[in-house]
């Protein structure tokens, strides 16, 4: 097997921390069948390939086997951006029939977390998903790890995350805060349900707790609550409103 090696990840702060520790978990409570998951969004940069490759370490972390595949062959960013040691071989080798699976999985250095890099830029990349050999990946994949975990291009430019998603359990959108029109994200939503794909939630992405005085107070509320009135000096037994 290649091995890749990951060494710069995202400096996470607590509060990042937290709200990937909640993603894991809301994920690991959808349900034994909730194993293969693609990750999109409506617009191009809203976050998917972040979002994607911290919550497969963070499962990875809590101990489970993850596969991390980067189905975004048309614009891979993971290796400039994770200075990550470079595989020989990636997903368009393996789709176009070039590679054989075992040839084209990585191990990493983060315990329990395999990749499948998106390989070289193919002619025809939706083509090549939906052919076979990538509903063959997922098969075999499913019976190694606990989550697959699949970052795929945007649902408003091209048709690859739909092809992704019809193979998965569940696809999960990332919506940058203010970046996307309630229309827009309702309109790739209707796209990726009349195609059948369940979508399992949105994550919003991008918020400005300080800027962002709706999201911002909540979570002053929701702090205070639980670092507060339970734990601090002030502590009185009762629930705060
Ligand atoms: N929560 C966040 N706060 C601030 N910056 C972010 C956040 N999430 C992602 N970014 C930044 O936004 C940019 C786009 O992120 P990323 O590449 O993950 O998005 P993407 O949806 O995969 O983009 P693309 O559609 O081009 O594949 C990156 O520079 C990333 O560092
Ligand atoms: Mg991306």
């Amino acid at each position: 097997m290649q091995m890749i090696e990951i060494s710069k990840t995202d400096q996470l702060d607590y509060q990042t921390n937290e709200a990937y520790k909640s993603l894991r978990t809301n994920i690991q409570f959808s349900g034994e069948d909730m194993k293969v998951i693609a990750i999109t969004s409506c617009m191009p940069n809203e976050g998917k390939s972040s979002i994607s490759m911290n919550l497969a370490l963070s499962l990875a972390e809590a101990s489970k086997r993850v596969l991390y595949i980067d189905a975004d062959m048309r614009k891979s960013v993971l290796v400039g951006r994770y200075k990550m040691s470079h595989a020989n071989f990636g997903l368009s080798h393996y789709l176009s029939g070039q590679q054989k699976l075992e040839d084209v999985l990585a191990q990493t250095n983060v315990n329990r977390l395999n990749m499948i890099v998106a390989g070289p830029i193919p002619p025809n990349p939706s083509e090549l998903l939906v052919g076979k050999r990538f509903a063959e990946l997922i098969r075999a994949a499913k019976a190694t790890y606990d989550y697959i975990i699949i970052d795929t291009p945007p649902v408003g430019a091209i048709i690859d995350s739909v092809i992704v998603a019809k193979q998965c359990d569940g696809i999960a959108m990332v919506i940058a805060a203010d970046e996307v029109s309630y229309k827009f994200a309702q309109k790739a939503k209707a796209q990726l349900e009349v195609a059948g794909c369940k979508i399992i939630g949105a994550i919003l992405n991008k918020v400005d707790m300080r800027r962002n005085s709706r999201y911002g107070r909540k979570y002053d509320k929701y702090y205070k609550r639980y670092y507060g009135s339970y734990y601090g000096a002030g502590y009185s037994g009762k629930e705060e409103e």
